[in-house]
């Protein structure tokens, strides 16, 4: 009987797992990253399939299980030195002949009831209301976010990096591209993933129906810092994104002291145009964020590193200490130029 004890513990050991697992569902934090935390529709939808895929798996392990127990039990077995009872091989039994067609049959019907669930899940997703959405284009790049908000008229264009925020309760609309090599875009609480192709583009809607952050990943191997390409939805009221989405419509905001000042001469003076664009300056390099607002943003280099003077100055002074690999150079500054840039970039609200 110790194969047989050795399944139970083994079997309990799973239940338990699974029921702390589900006692473990966080409630919706900044920040959370789950997809069993759902904040909009198409999100809920998925969501739905997960629990019926879930509930019919764990139908179908415990039915094996219980099949496999009773086998077990209800089989001959040899004793001390009796030989087996071989007597049932060769006969024809009934028992075991149904309850395989049984299991056959049942099987099947499963597997179409899971088919059918998620050809209804992804219908109910094509056909999500997009009336008066929020468009915005997202450019994956190696390894950073860039966004480009499309108003109604071009002068309601602006820019935005890393940083995806969106109104409460408003549909919004992804038009998803790639730069260099193939990424993937995935906010589990709002979305499924959706693929980011050079050459090519998709699209994907999701409505966020509460306030929050939700964490993004880039869901796609995409080079060597791949797992340092995350993002965040930011939800918020009309009338606060209204206003964050003035603000990114201004050109930069002009140094507020002396050593802001000096800073936008360090940075106008140095490489870091060839790369980042300062709107309302010279600057306007295209390969890197544009930093225009930068100092508003809660982090830096794609969710790697919090947005804090201190961090900013050693990102700048050697990005490859975070991002191994990165496209972004060491820039190698006195600290009194270091000091004043850092203090011009976080003033770039
Ligand atoms: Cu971009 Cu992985």
């Amino acid at each position: 009987m110790r194969p047989l004890r050795s399944l139970l513990v083994a079997f309990a050991a799973f239940m338990s797992a699974t029921a702390s697992l589900a006692q473990a569902r966080p409630p919706v934090l900044p920040g959370a990253h789950d997809a069993l935390v759902t904040a909009g529709p198409q999100a809920a939808r998925i969501g739905e399939l997960w629990n019926l895929t879930v509930f019919i798996c764990t139908a179908v392990f415990c039915a094996v299980l219980i099949g496999f127990v009773f086998a077990l039990w209800r089989g001959g077995r040899s004793g001390g030195e009796a030989p087996p009872d071989l007597s049932s091989i060769g006969k024809h039994e009934r028992g075991p002949y149904l309850s395989v067609l049984w299991s056959v049959g049942v099987s099947i019907v499963l597997l179409l009831v899971l088919v059918v669930a998620s050809v209804l899940t992804d219908r109910a997703l094509a056909r999500a209301s997009l009336d008066n959405a929020v468009k915005i284009d997202v450019t994956g790049h190696q390894w950073w976010w860039e966004l480009n908000y499309r108003g109604d008229s071009s002068s309601d264009n602006f820019n935005a990096v890393n940083e995806l925020h969106v109104p409460v309760g408003r549909p919004v609309v992804l038009r998803l591209k790639a730069d260099d090599v193939i990424h993937s875009l995935w906010v589990p609480s709002l979305a499924g993933k959706k693929d980011l192709i050079p050459g090519r583009t998709a699209t994907m809607s999701f409505r966020a129906d509460h306030p929050g952050r939700y964490r993004g990943q880039c869901a796609e191997f995409c080079g060597y810092q791949h797992a340092f390409m995350a993002f965040e939805v930011i939800a918020e009221p009309q009338a606060q994104y209204d206003a964050w989405a003035a603000t990114q419509r201004q050109p930069a905001s002009d140094p507020p002291d002396a050593t802001a000042q000096r800073g936008r001469d360090v940075f106008l003076g140095s490489t870091c145009i060839m790369c980042h664009a300062i709107e309302g300056t010279v600057a306007g390099g295209r390969k890197g964020p544009d930093l225009s607002h930068v100092g508003g943003r809660s982090t830096i280099a794609a969710g790697t590193l919090p947005n804090r003077p201190a961090e900013l100055a050693r990102w700048i002074a050697n990005p490859h200490d975070f991002k191994p690999g990165v496209n972004m150079p060491a820039t190698a500054l006195s600290s009194d130029d270091m000091n004043a840039l850092v203090a011009y970039l976080g003033s770039l609200k």
